[in-house]
């Protein structure tokens, strides 16, 4: 039998010690930056592993999870922009061909048996290979907790970069930054500014505000001040814009799938200006009841992505109304970014339902302001029936 893990944290000798297998060990590249990266080849030899395999996700991860959650709109509990929840199906995919291309018959991921990613890594394996077996350590072994497992690495020589004194638990990826655990764990402590790391305190920004421009083609961004950009670079490009204004923290006590409520913090700076580019834009391209369809599915698509339901033929079906709803979201929004602030500052699309001749003050040919009167006599008879009955008239 062969194994192979996700997260290159513990020793893989254990794998041999427990299941007498060869373990390949596997890296996805979904934008952690190069510093995660390096050394890994070493690392995977001396924990034992007989081969190291690295992905590079980046642009499959934006164009296939990212921009499909941003054309949906999907926001989990008002606040979570699930960098993390997306990015874990897009791994476990690439584990579950890896295992196909190296003969393994099982998988494992370094998750513990506390939170979502468990969840969402193993929905994964069982939708796209329902045969692979799936060896979680923190579930099985003696490791309770994160010091355990930083002990536990210590004691087989496996460098991990945490100290005991910096025991955030992080994730990052192209899309965001997440921090949880340590001081985090009691809401009653703000967050302290080290711990920040893609975007300036904005009360450190500058003072001056930029202005941006997204072009955006069906719910989807395609370029930043006139620039076509591939969706990772086009996303690079936005994290270090935004992470210079100060934008997209979010802090937030947040309910996890398991039950419990758990508190972190986020930061997605460029996601936060495509959201705002998108809500915005949508607002001259979709009529009131497409809008508000759209954002009832939206809290549906969001649970489902949190909930590691990506490869679900529901959040699918709800996708391809996504994807037609959309298809005259296309134009460009002007953005002024300021100290922590995203507004909008213009906007325009070939499909804009936005009419001035028709909204303006003043005096237009279609819209007749004597149709008002009848209109609001019927659309208000039920409102007028029931107080009749109240005042028994
Ligand atoms: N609470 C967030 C989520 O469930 C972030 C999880 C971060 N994961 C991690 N392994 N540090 O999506
Ligand atoms: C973990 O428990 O492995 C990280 C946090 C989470 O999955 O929610």
């Amino acid at each position: 039998m062969k194994l192979f893990h996700s997260h290159v944290a513990k020793s893989f000798s254990v794998f041999r010690e427990n299941y007498g297998c060869e373990v390949v060990c596997f890296t996805a590249d979904v934008g952690q930056g190069i510093k995660e990266l390096e050394g890994l080849e070493e690392k995977a030899k001396a924990s034992g592993a007989c081969q190291l395999v690295v992905k590079d996700l980046k642009e499959e991860f934006v164009k296939d999870y990212i921009f499909p959650c941003l054309r949906a709109g999907a926001i989990y509990e008002r606040k979570y922009l699930l960098g993390t929840s997306m990015a874990r199906p897009v791994i476990a995919k690439a584990m579950v061909d890896v295992a196909k291309e190296v003969g393994a018959d099982a998988v494992s991921h370094g998750c513990t048996g506390k939170g979502n990613d468990q969840v969402r890594f193993e929905l994964t394996f069982f939708a796209l290979n329902p045969q692979l077996n799936v060896v979680a350590p923190w579930r099985e072994w003696e490791i309770r907790g994160r010091e355990d497992a930083i002990e536990y690495a210590k004691k087989h020589n496996v460098p991990v970069p945490v100290t005991k004194k910096s025991i955030y638990s992080r994730d990052r990826n192209l899309w965001h930054l997440s921090h949880e655990g340590d001081i985090l764990e009691d809401p009653e402590n703000e967050p302290k500014n080290d711990m920040y790391m893609m975007s300036v305190d904005p009360e450190h920004a500058p003072d001056q505000p930029e202005y941006i421009e997204i072009g955006m083609v069906s719910g989807l961004p395609v370029s930043v001040n006139g620039k076509e950009l591939s969706p990772a670079s086009l996303l690079s490009k936005l994290n270090e814009i935004g992470g210079r204004h100060g934008i997209g923290r979010i802090d937030m006590v947040e309910n996890r799938l398991v039950g419990m409520k758990s508190r972190g913090v986020y930061e997605t700076p460029g996601g936060t200006i495509l959201f705002t580019a998108a809500r915005e834009l949508e607002s001259l391209t979709l009529d009131r009841e497409s809008i508000q369809q759209k954002d009832s599915l939206a809290l549906k698509y969001a649970e489902l992505v949190y909930a590691g339901r990506w490869f679900d033929p529901l959040r699918e079906s709800i996708d391809a109304f996504m994807e037609k709803i959309t298809e005259t979201t296309t134009g460009s929004v002007r953005l002024k970014l300021y100290k922590g602030s995203v507004t909008v500052a213009g906007l325009k699309s070939p499909y804009s339902l936005y009419r001035q001749d028709i909204s303006s003050f003043e005096s237009g040919q279609i819209y007749d302001q004597a149709d008002a009167a009848g209109f609001i006599r019927l659309y208000g008879l039920p409102m007028k029936v029931r107080a009749m009955l109240e005042k028994g008239i």
